[in-house]
């Protein structure tokens, strides 16, 4: 595997894999790896010829009181992880590298970026964008691939592909669990025990709900209402939203056909922790 730090570095990387004519494959990360950053190295694998990873834990994407500084960073283990799962080049630009004095231009996204998460976050989303359409332009690749987990950060990712044509092909790859069903996640690294319990409440609630929605239950408010009954059930957590939205504009749904995302959002402890499920 190597490994590049700045951008003419990965430029010519880049150029002599297209030059031989390879398919590039394109997995963003903020590190911290897990199976599911590493299911996503699979499928580009499987999609590509040559598989570029970027580890950038990226200041735009955080609030002024959110975990920037306490992020898990531990690039040594990123490295292994990487290398083992058959990573062909790492990209781990400096944040002087990506945002250099003066770098002041954003990507925006539109409505559906301004729910949910974005409420909670603001600003979070137009962070993400910036940095993924700098990465798309930097990699060009012809596949990229992202968790399902994030799911209002792929809809608005495949959103921004679509309205400023940029030319990819992307990839949603479903949620990697723990066997207990907690998804994974790098924060997850800071649960204590006891939260941990608790933050199991959220998967057990969305699996919940969709045995109800199997059973005939249609009514987005139901389904709803069946997840917060999880929830409330869990002593340290309190539930951010728990809500049932369209997949395109991740708007709540008074009725859910197959297709509606059941998507939650709960504090633990300091954490903040994010799940959701695709009904169908
Ligand atoms: P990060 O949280 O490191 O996640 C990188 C990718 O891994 C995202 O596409 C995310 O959805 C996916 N992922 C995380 N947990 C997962 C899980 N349990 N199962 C499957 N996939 C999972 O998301 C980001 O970084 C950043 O916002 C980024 C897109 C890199 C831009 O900075």
């Amino acid at each position: 595997m190597r490994e590049v730090a700045d951008v003419p570095a990965l430029k010519s990387w880049i150029g002599s894999a297209r030059a031989a004519g390879r398919r590039i494959g394109f997995v963003p990360t903020m590190g911290a790896l897990h199976e599911g950053h590493l299911t996503l190295v699979d499928e580009a694998r499987r999609r590509s010829d040559a598989v570029v990873m970027s580890v950038f834990v990226n200041p735009l994407q955080f609030g002024p009181s959110e975990d920037f500084d306490r992020y898990p960073r531990d690039l040594e283990r990123d490295r292994a992880l990487a290398a083992g799962r058959g990573v062909d080049l790492l990209f781990v630009p400096s944040a002087a590298t990506m945002y250099p004095p003066g770098a002041d231009t954003r990507v925006v996204p539109g409505p559906a970026g301004e729910r949910w998460e974005g409420a909670a976050r603001p600003g979070h989303f137009a962070g993400v964008l910036t940095v993924v359409a700098k990465l798309l332009h930097l990699v060009e690749p012809d596949v990229a691939c992202f968790g399902q987990k994030d799911i209002q950060q792929a809809t608005l990712i495949r959103h921004m592909v679509r309205d400023l044509d940029l030319p990819v092909e992307l990839a949603v790859l479903p949620t990697v669990r723990e066997a207990d069903g907690l998804a994974l996640s790098s924060r997850n690294v800071y649960l204590e025990p006891a939260e941990r319990h608790d933050a199991l409440a959220l998967s057990r609630g969305l699996r919940a709900a969709r045995a109800a929605w199997q059973a005939g239950e249609r009514s987005g408010p139901a389904l709803e209402a069946r997840i917060e009954r999880e929830l409330n059930a869990a002593e340290a957590l309190r539930a951010d939203y728990i809500a049932a939205i369209d997949p395109e504009q991740l708007e709540r749904v008074g009725e859910a056909p197959a297709g509606t995302i059941l998507a939650v959002a709960a504090r633990v402890g300091r954490l903040r922790l994010i799940d959701n499920l695709i009904l169908e």
